[in-house]
């Protein structure tokens, strides 16, 4: 499978039709970017903290693909500073202001790689939560080959897919690659859809806060669905 390019569609609440923004592939946009450091993680959106501290609960592992400024790693290590934090950025100039930003905190694995090279290459036996948001600026990334060794790998745990199409939700964005179309279900592929490992599929249902994203939310293995909040809808 191969990713041409990338675009990415913004929320736009207001009719529904964005202009999309291309980004050539293996093209690393980087150079000039200083990415900006917040202190709340996952787009700031409180209802998905509220998820995340659900779930962070019922796993020792946080795994995050496309780090930037470190923003939503140093939040989950701040606020959960039990769990081993993994995240990966492509970019070195982007790798090393994100360590300088993570530096204070001694559960955060930073690693200058491509998100397949983290996912293959680091500890596995534990439940984990992964937020997979590595995308755009050029680095190309396999989202199935991703996804795939994930179930394959780990014994279960949740996978955040950020800007993944939410059917019925065209107010919330989400990225399309030019080869391969929408971020979606209808374009995940067989390796992933049919694995048995996988359990279920959830959406937001709740109101978007200004400028939020779609996600999906995979729970696999032996990973519990038992307690999940009301504001999520499981995909038929
Ligand atoms: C949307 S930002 C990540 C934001 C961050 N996860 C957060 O929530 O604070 C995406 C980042 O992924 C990086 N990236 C893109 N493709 C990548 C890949 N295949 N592997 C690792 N990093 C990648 C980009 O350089 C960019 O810094």
């Amino acid at each position: 499978m191969t990713q041409a390019s990338y675009i990415s569609f913004p929320a736009s609440p207001q009719n529904g039709t964005v202009a999309p923004v291309r980004i050539k592939r293996d093209q690393d946009d980087n150079a000039a970017r200083v990415p900006i450091y917040w202190p709340a993680g996952f787009h700031g959106d409180p209802y998905l903290m509220e998820l995340v501290d659900t779930l962070v609960q019922r796993v020792s592992q946080f795994v995050e693909t496309g780090t930037d400024s470190g923003s939503t790693v140093g939040y989950v290590a701040r606020m959960y500073p039990h769990i081993a934090c993994w995240s990966c950025e492509a970019s070195k100039q982007v790798w090393e202001i994100a360590s300088k930003n993570l530096e204070c905190h001694p559960n955060v694995h930073l690693e200058n790689l491509l998100s397949a090279s983290l996912l293959g290459r680091i500890p596995y036996t534990e439940h984990a939560l992964f937020w997979l948001d590595a995308h755009s600026h050029g680095w190309g990334g396999k989202l199935d080959e991703e996804r795939a060794l994930i179930l394959d790998r780990w014994p279960g745990g949740y996978i955040f897919m950020d800007d993944f199409q939410v059917p019925g939700r065209p107010e919330l964005g989400f990225d399309w690659y030019e080869s391969d179309g929408p971020v979606n279900w209808d374009n995940m592929g067989k390796a992933v859809k049919s694995h048995p490992k996988l359990k279920a599929l959830y959406y937001p249902k709740y109101p978007p806060p200004h400028g939020t994203r779609g996600f999906g939310l995979l729970v696999f293995g032996d990973a519990s669905i038992e307690g999940l909040p009301e504001f999520l809808v499981e995909a038929k």
